[in-house]
């Protein structure tokens, strides 16, 4: 009596057992491409996450920085035209320049001496009315704005800190502890 369902197969299976098992066999391969990439997927969400969580953390540390006021030096010794050089607790160098003749702190300028592009120390020129960085002739202007060289066509800029004067003295507030690091 003639078969009414798929032929005979020498294994004794038959052209639709095989088609079915074919398609199983991609279905499962595809199961298993779609498996793998969902795993990779997973790994590499998990590892940018990691990385963007310290980031955060860096940018926006749980506790702010401990920031204090602290002595510069008498007003006196530090004349119009003048600078210094201050270290804060944490290691920033910091340039510290008398841009006035009056005693405020709106006289004096606190900035960030590591220059933005590979690190030098920049220095306040008084006669140019600019802080200068000597290694590849960076230029940035009394605030601290890039103006010229690598810094000027970057926009880079010095941080700036805050000044005050009390009793003829200048104060600079910086942080007191080191920079956070992720654990
Ligand atoms: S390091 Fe300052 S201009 Fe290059």
């Amino acid at each position: 009596m003639h078969n009414s369902g798929d032929e005979a197969e020498p294994d004794g299976g038959t052209a639709g057992d095989l088609a079915a098992s074919q398609a199983s066999g991609l279905s499962r391969r595809g199961f298993l491409a779609r498996a793998g990439s969902a795993v990779m997927g997973a790994g590499l969400l998990a590892g940018y996450g990691t990385f963007a969580a310290y980031a955060l953390r860096y940018l926006y540390p749980a506790h702010p920085r401990e920031q204090d006021w602290l002595l510069v030096a008498p007003l006196a010794q530090l004349p119009k035209g003048a600078a210094l050089a201050f270290v804060a607790p944490d290691g920033q160098k910091i340039a510290i320049a008398r841009q006035g003749e009056g005693e405020s702190a709106q006289d004096f300028v606190a900035l960030g001496s590591t220059c933005p592009h590979l690190g030098c120390q920049v220095r306040w020129e008084g006669q140019n009315n600019r802080f200068f960085c000597p290694c590849h002739n960076g230029e940035f202007d009394k605030t601290g704005k890039g103006i010229g060289g690598p810094p000027g066509k970057a926009g880079q800029s010095l941080p700036r800190f805050p000044l005050k004067v009390e009793y003829g003295i200048l104060y600079i507030q910086v942080p007191l502890d080191s920079l956070p690091r992720p654990v």
